[in-house]
């Protein structure tokens, strides 16, 4: 478990370059996910690894591509200051490269379903999160209570960032209500492609899918409501947890 006072650029650099062992594989997942420790100086943080070339092939999302994607969710949400994604770094591995993401020790049993009534604060800002990156996979289970200090925070983040509308979520409990003006603020530099939020997404998202995520961001403030599923549109996933 990473000790509580590593913050969340810490954690990012010693996940880059600390050496990363492979300690088994993580079941019930899609891709091949490897529960990992990344090891510097005698600090010692638990890891999610996912190799690039473990990925499996999708019709819709070019192959090999997903690792970036969770790189540039957790970006994202840095450069904005909203801390919704474990840090995650784009890095080599006794695999090959791939994302490598800090573990989040957490209650299995707990997902959006069971959180959603003492932290609907905190969904409301994953809802303006998952239109920002087009998330084609938000399961409940893709949202974690960290055990160590109560946050919330979104795992799994490949399924993101395609130019088409894709939005696949199961926070829908929000659709229809006014974006609150302090993320509307925030919301705000993504539509106006700030560097501080498009440096860091430059080496991992291709110029068209930057330019759809600028797109989003401009139509969240010009409704400056939360989108309504699309009708006709499959907006749920499957499984729900
Ligand atoms: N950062 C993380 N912290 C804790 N558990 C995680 C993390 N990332 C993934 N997991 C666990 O590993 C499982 C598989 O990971 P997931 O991201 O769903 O992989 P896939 O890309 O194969 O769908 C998740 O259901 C979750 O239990
Ligand atoms: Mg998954």
């Amino acid at each position: 478990m990473p000790p509580l006072e590593l913050s969340d650029s810490a954690a990012a650099e010693e996940l880059a370059v600390g050496e990363l062992e492979v300690l088994g594989r993580m079941h019930y997942a899609s891709n091949a996910t490897f529960l990992a420790r990344v090891r510097n100086n005698g600090a010692e943080v638990a890891a999610v690894y996912k190799p690039r070339r473990g990925e499996r092939p999708l019709w819709d999302f070019p192959n090999g591509t997903l690792c970036e994607r969770e790189v540039a969710t957790y970006e994202l949400s840095a450069a904005l200051g909203w801390g919704l994604i474990p840090a995650t770094v784009l890095r080599d591995g006794p695999l090959g490269e791939g994302m490598v993401q800090r573990f989040v020790d957490h209650d299995p049993e707990e997902h959006y379903f069971t959180l959603l009534d003492q932290h609907a604060d905190h969904f409301r800002r994953f809802a303006v999160f998952d239109v920002l990156v087009n998330n084609a996979d938000r399961k409940g289970g893709h949202c974690l209570r960290s055990r160590p200090d109560g946050g919330i925070l979104g795992i799994d983040h490949g399924l993101t960032f395609h130019p088409a509308w894709k939005l696949r979520t199961v926070i829908w409990h929000f659709a229809g209500e006014r974006i609150d003006p302090v993320i509307a603020d925030d919301v705000c530099r993504v539509a106006q492609l700030d560097a501080t939020v498009v440096d860091p997404l430059t080496p991992l998202l291709s110029p068209l899918e930057l330019e759809a995520m600028q797109q989003r961001a401009a139509e969240l403030l010009t409704t400056g409501t939360l989108p309504e599923p699309e009708p006709g549109y499959h907006s749920v996933p499957w499984p729900l947890v």
